[in-house]
């Protein structure tokens, strides 16, 4: 049966520690857990589940944002229409990055932060990371675009960063010709 998750808030110091690295195996509560963020994220960007279930859209979330300081990520990716690729990482690592600089052009959200904030996060057009997966096999995944994105907002979790915080306070938007927006 499908459990809404209790998601916290902004406010919450959970969210602006550095969390620890998580140890395998992993708990049957921590991999259901894990589960219950994948049926989340995924049910979230069903128009159905979510008007059913008055959930927020989202593709990410890390454990802080379930209260717990571990190193774990979980991002639903949709692919095409309803179609999802799930990336679970354990004590993920971003390894290489691109020189080129993006930025989600409408901004970016979260599901810990229950506002609008405007302006133009500049996050690394395409990302390697490495981790392990729940089984504690070493995993690598090459990001690019929203992924990428995706796994720089959800790392940055692990490490107390919000994403308003990479927002340039004397610089919010930026042009075309000095970022490139998607
Ligand atoms: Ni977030």
């Amino acid at each position: 049966m499908f459990k809404k998750l209790d998601i916290v808030d902004e406010k919450d110091s959970v969210l602006r520690n550095v969390s620890k690295e998580a140890t395998f195996p992993l708990s049957q509560d921590e991999k259901k857990l894990i589960q219950q963020m994948i049926d989340h994220l995924t049910y979230s960007q069903i128009e159905e589940y979510e008007k059913k279930y008055n959930l927020r859209p989202g593709m990410g979330l890390a454990f802080p944002q379930l209260g717990i300081n571990k190193r774990i990520i979980v991002i639903v990716h949709e692919v095409e229409e309803n179609t999802f690729d799930n990336y679970v990482f354990i004590n993920p690592v971003i390894i290489s990055n691109s020189e080129e600089i993006i930025a989600a052009e409408a901004g970016e959200g979260c599901l810990s932060v229950n506002r609008e904030v405007e302006g133009h996060v500049p996050r690394y057009a395409r990302v390697t990371v490495e981790g392990y997966d729940e089984d504690g096999n070493q995993i690598r995944v090459r990001a690019r675009e929203d992924l990428a994105i995706a796994f720089q907002h959800e790392i940055d979790h692990l490490n107390g960063i919000l994403f308003y915080d990479r927002i340039d306070k004397n610089k919010q938007f930026y042009g075309e010709h000095e970022i490139r927006l998607i």
